[in-house]
């Protein structure tokens, strides 16, 4: 992966704020079901965070507000992002570790373990064998008890890429109304050269073959989905 892949995030984070701002990827939903799962598992004890493809971390920094964070640590591709997301960690008073370069690879530069390993819209960018790699190396990562929190947007079982990636940008331009056409066409050009999602089933099964048990969560709607990988 290279800097070009997150071009969209690094130039044009605004475009990400407007997706955020309208609830377009339901971070709002996502945001009541992640504090949710986070009182059931941590409520009054210290939590160490690891936040991998971090973006500025808006939406986790504002979960983080008020609870016992112990560490916060966030790994993103995009080292002009990260600019942002000191401001949001720092505005909230987090103490904050930030980490630069491709998440599958980082990991293994982290000290400590977690208890809470999160990632948000971020897994769709690795290949499957990646995305295999990176869930081993959160389940090594993660203290007994820790969950992963994976949100991520999925194709349905036996959908092909483009296909899945065509009824997106459909759904785009019909119900992403501030959205405007240059903005549609970066976004188009950016999923179409760097997001590679995968589907439920495939979490599902590589989830359960690593150790992890899976939470059941309600999804958001058929490709929005958050989950919850508990290490016993
Ligand atoms: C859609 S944004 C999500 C940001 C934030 N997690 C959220 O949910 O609001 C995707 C982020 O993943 C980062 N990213 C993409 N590929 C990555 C990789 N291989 N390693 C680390 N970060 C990556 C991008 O730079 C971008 O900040």
């Amino acid at each position: 992966m290279s800097e070009n892949s997150v071009e969209l995030f690094s130039k044009n984070w605004s475009i990400y704020q407007k997706i955020i701002k309208h609830n377009y990827m339901f971070h709002r939903d996502l945001g009541v079901i992640t504090s949710s799962v986070w009182d059931n598992h941590f409520q009054n004890k210290e939590t160490n965070v690891l936040d991998l493809g971090c973006g500025d971390a808006y939406q986790l920094s504002t979960i983080m507000e008020g609870r016992q964070i112990n560490s916060y640590t966030g790994i993103d591709l995009s080292s002009a992002v990260l600019e942002y997301t000191k401001e949001n960690l720092a505005t909230k008073k987090i103490s904050f570790s930030l980490m630069s370069g491709p998440m599958e690879l980082e990991i293994d530069k982290t000290e400590k373990s977690y208890n809470l390993i999160y990632s948000s819209y971020a897994f769709h960018h690795l290949q499957e064998e990646e995305k295999l790699e990176l869930l081993k190396k959160c389940y090594a990562k993660l203290d007994a008890g820790g969950v992963l929190i994976l949100i991520d947007h999925f194709k349905n079982n036996g959908q092909d890429r483009d296909n899945y990636i065509d009824e997106y940008v459909d759904n785009i331009k019909t119900n992403w109304g501030e959205i405007t056409s240059e903005e549609n066409d970066l976004i188009e050009e950016h999923m179409r050269g760097y997001d590679f999602p995968t589907t439920e089933e495939q979490i599902t099964t590589w989830g359960k073959e690593i150790g992890f048990v899976l939470e059941t969560l309600p999804h958001i709607n058929h490709c929005h989905k958050l989950f919850v990988l508990k290490k016993y």
